[in-house]
């Protein structure tokens, strides 16, 4: 098999980029090791930076996410019981966010691959790059079966956190920057309104908590657990009230239960690989970087990546010039590093660190304080929250 960029992974990195180079006239191969059902079910990310959406409307991918998608204009800090609204629109010139789901994401784009698209093959599990400092990069593979060679002039790694794009770069040549942190998220989906038009943030003594959606009628909830918990020692009952522990107001707020259809825990990680690129291998999204969640930016910086190679590439065919593709991991790692600095200010805001001193407890307190007190302080929330420009 041939083809011009050799696309590893179906997520929301290696399916724009796949929609992007056809809307340029430049074919592509996508090879993704699960299934369509997995990829189209998998939990994870929900809201849009307005870059991102932008994005996917350009790329004709926008239909339903503007029938479906919730236009939000603010969070909510909570803490001390107390609750502090940030306006992101007066804050940045008119910026918002989009809640849509990664699953909604990755479902229009796969319909529109199928339909309009190059091959997406799903259960063929790239097994290793070769050749990357070459001109004629290959991907081995497994599919039905039988294993195969997709050969390439460009190959990108798209493949995720665990994916093995990253591992055809000699060590030698890397660095690998990285943080964990003593704590995860357990995530619940749950079949109830959510309690507030709006996500909301709460920094509370027992732990972080994050009120989100998925849509009208379903909410999507957060809770700080220690490192390792396993979702099902949790029961139903249990975790709502601790929910409703952590979102508690002065006011008359109250968090309305439902049923939940799905729980599960997410460790948190700060991970930066770099450079992002050797001769003709490109890596993206999370197989290059990984950001705690408590930002939302991972499936944003994702699409930031696959918009810089696209437009690096366009270059190239259009000019002759290689110098946008030369400078492709210089330019993601700029944009890179400015979420990974906001996700952890988020995740040290809001999380109770294990072993803090009170006179940490008191400076996160502080933070807090400044943000609900200060126009620049808010001002730099709402910058990076709407999201960092492109490239
Ligand atoms: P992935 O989505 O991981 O896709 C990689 C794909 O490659 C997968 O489909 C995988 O099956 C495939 N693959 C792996 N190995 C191979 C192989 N050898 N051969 C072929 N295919 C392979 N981000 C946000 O922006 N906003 C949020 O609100 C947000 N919330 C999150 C909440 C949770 C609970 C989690 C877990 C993540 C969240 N994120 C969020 C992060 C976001 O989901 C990821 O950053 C995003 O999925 C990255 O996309 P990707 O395409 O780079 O990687
Ligand atoms: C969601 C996830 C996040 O990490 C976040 O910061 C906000 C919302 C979500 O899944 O809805």
């Amino acid at each position: 098999m041939r083809t011009t960029v050799g696309i590893i992974g179906a997520g929301p990195a290696g399916l724009l980029l796949a929609r992007l180079l056809h809307n340029a006239g430049i074919d592509s191969v996508v090879l993704e090791s699960r299934d369509r059902g997995y990829v189209e079910q998998r939990q994870r990310a929900g809201i849009l930076e307005q870059g991102t959406a932008d994005v996917l409307r350009a790329a004709g991918a926008g239909e339903r996410l503007d029938r479906e998608g919730l236009r939000h204009d603010g969070i909510e800090l909570r803490y001390d019981r107390r609750r502090h609204r940030v306006d992101f629109p007066a804050l940045t010139g008119g910026r918002s966010v989009t809640v849509y789901a990664q699953t909604e994401v990755c479902k229009d784009l796969i319909a529109l691959q199928l339909k309009e698209g190059g091959p997406l093959l799903f259960e063929a599990e790239a097994l290793a790059v070769e050749g990357a400092d070459t001109d004629h990069p290959r991907v081995r593979f497994r599919h039905d079966g039988r294993e195969d060679v997709l050969d390439c002039a460009y190959v990108v790694g798209c493949d995720g956190f665990w994916g093995i794009a990253r591992t055809a770069i000699p060590a030698e040549l890397t660095r690998v920057f990285e943080r964990t942190y003593p704590f995860g998220w357990l995530g619940i989906l749950a079949d109830v309104p959510p309690s507030h038009d709006e996500l909301v943030y709460a920094r509370h003594d027992r732990g972080f908590a994050l009120l989100s959606m998925r849509s009208p009628s379903v909410s999507r909830l957060y809770l700080q657990v220690p490192e390792g918990t396993d979702a099902e020692a949790w029961s139903d009952d249990e975790i709502w009230a601790e929910l409703e522990r952590r979102f508690e107001t002065d006011d008359d707020w109250t968090l309305e239960r439902g049923p939940i259809t799905q729980k599960s825990v997410t460790p948190m990680r700060s991970y930066v690989h770099e450079p992002m690129r050797h001769g003709r291998l490109f890596l993206a999204g999370d197989a290059a970087h990984i950001v705690p969640p408590t930002g939302a930016k991972g499936l944003n910086l994702a699409v930031g990546d696959v918009v810089t190679f696209a437009r690096a590439l366009v270059h190239q065919r259009e000019t002759g010039s290689a110098e946008l593709l030369d400078a492709y991991s210089r330019t993601c790692l700029r944009r890179v590093w400015q979420a990974e600095r906001f996700s952890y200010d988020m995740t040290t805001l809001l999380h109770r660190v294990p072993g803090a001193t009170p006179f940490e407890e008191r400076l996160q307190m502080a933070r807090l304080e400044r943000i609900a007190s200060s126009r620049a302080a808010e001002t730099d929330l709402a910058e990076g929250y709407t999201g960092f420009p492109f490239g």
